[in-house]
């Protein structure tokens, strides 16, 4: 992986219009969804990113073909192997989410743990337990994951853990539940639109599937599922990191494709801050009103505020005068981006699950790291707004979720460039 970085010179306000790609969210366990069937599946709207080609590449390695035509993959798993390609599935966490799929088509999977990341430890109990509660055998040896069962029968799950629903954890389940024997009702299950999303495609490749969206989804298994098309939904955090950016740097953006009835508690938190979010054919329009004031932030399960936005919301919050009390309610470190936001000028101290950001320092630009791609994301709104030069090193992590952004800002206004780096 070559290193690269972003150079962004500051002082500039967005402005034009910028089309959201599809859901990075909802495109991976979609992909997985391929495997369930032998027969071919399209999926459209499919965003160009790192983790999708590693996906596309663990499907590949688990006998399936898949063609990439621009947004539209075509994947056909005529025949599947239970074993993942080790080294590729350790790249991407997200990639766990083959294990339903796997136990659910060959009653057999083995996959390797995903590691932990900065933003948390990121375990997979509940994935297992949900296994497990489907008539699994799961045992964890030399790094694989390994679950077998004779049958998998529905059964009613609680699926909650200690920080709340798990949104890959709930895919998982449903995903081996639509072929299990009877009925499968996952309580706590989480409700983002992702998991609505999957429900979709999945339903339109004949599983029985109620009440994705709300905490109780009701799976009727079937017997066989077929091929489907489909079309992701657009990615409601990257419309959130660029109707963000608008409203941080003082631009006025459209942003076409996003939805506001998936971004509820970030509009709802970004008018409270002051900003102005008008609904225009085709998207929204984010710009700043008359004055910016702080804002208390905690991030929840959906539909509460995103964990997801909870760094971009961070940087705007550095440009407000006052204090501004923001909390991390789903991973437990996710907050490497307010060190490096320091780095630039910024006044923030962290009190355990919270930050306290002490608004209104002007931000100058200095080389700062990128941890993770949400992190990333803030890191480059406040490279725009800081005074001179900022460069944000290591941003593999940015092309692993977010479509051309370098490409996307530049057309919106913002001097930013790519270049080789550390
Ligand atoms: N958790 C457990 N046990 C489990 C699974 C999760 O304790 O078995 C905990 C996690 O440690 C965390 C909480 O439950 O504290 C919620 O985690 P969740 O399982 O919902 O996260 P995830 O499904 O692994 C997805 C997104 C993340 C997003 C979270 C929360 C994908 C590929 N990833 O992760 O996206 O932050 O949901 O909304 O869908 C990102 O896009 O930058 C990103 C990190």
């Amino acid at each position: 992986m070559a290193l690269e970085s972003l150079v962004v010179r500051g002082g500039i306000p967005l402005h034009g219009e910028v089309q959201i790609s599809g859901a990075k969210n909802a495109v991976l366990p979609i992909l997985a969804a391929c495997l369930l069937t032998r027969e071919k599946c399209v999926i459209h709207n499919a965003p160009d990113l790192s983790d999708v080609g590693f996906m596309a590449d663990i499907l590949r390695s688990l006998g399936a073909e898949v063609i990439v035509g621009g947004s539209t993959l075509t994947i056909t798993a005529k025949k599947v192997t239970g074993r993942g390609d080790y080294n590729l599935i350790r790249k991407m966490r997200g990639s766990i989410c083959i294990l339903g799929p796997l136990l659910g088509r060959l009653h057999k999977a083995k996959v390797s743990v995903p590691g932990g990341c900065v933003i948390g430890t990121r375990p997979i109990n509940l994935h297992l337990k949900g296994m497990e509660a489907l008539g699994a055998k799961v045992k964890t040896d030399s790094g694989y994951v390994i679950a077998e069962a004779k049958h998998l029968r529905g059964v009613d799950i609680f699926l909650g853990g200690r920080l709340g629903p798990t949104v890959l954890g709930t895919a998982n389940v449903m995903m081996a539940a639509t072929l299990a024997e009877g009925r499968t009702v996952i309580e706590s299950a989480a409700c983002e639109p992702e998991v609505v999303d999957l429900a979709n495609f999945l339903i339109a490749m004949g599983a029985k599937i109620q009440g994705a969206g709300s905490p109780t989804i009701t799976i009727n298994g079937v017997k066989e599922l077929f091929g489907a098309e489909h079309t992701v939904i657009p990615d409601r955090i990257e419309a959130a990191t660029f109707g963000l950016a608008a409203v941080t740097t003082n631009g006025e953006v459209l942003v076409k494709g996003a939805r506001a009835d998936h971004l509820q508690a970030v509009l709802d938190k970004l008018k409270e801050a002051g900003g102005i979010v008008e609904q225009r054919s085709g998207g929204l329009l984010f710009r700043r009103g008359k004055s910016l004031k702080s804002v208390d932030v905690a991030t929840q399960p959906y539909s509460g505020f995103p964990t997801d936005v909870q760094a971009q919301m961070m940087t705007l919050m550095t440009q407000v005068n006052g204090i501004s009390i923001i909390t991390e309610r789903i991973f437990e470190a996710r907050f490497m981006h307010a060190q490096e936001l320091m780095r630039l000028g910024a006044d923030i101290s962290i009190e355990g699950p919270s930050a306290i950001v002490k608004g209104g320092r002007p931000l100058s630009g200095a080389p700062v790291m990128a941890s993770d791609l949400r992190a990333s994301a803030a890191l480059v709104i406040a490279g725009l707004v800081a005074r001179g030069t900022t460069q944000v090193n290591r941003i593999y992590h940015l092309d692993r979720g977010y479509e051309k952004i370098d490409q996307k800002l530049r057309k919106l206004g913002a001097r930013i460039q790519r270049r080789p780096g550390e």
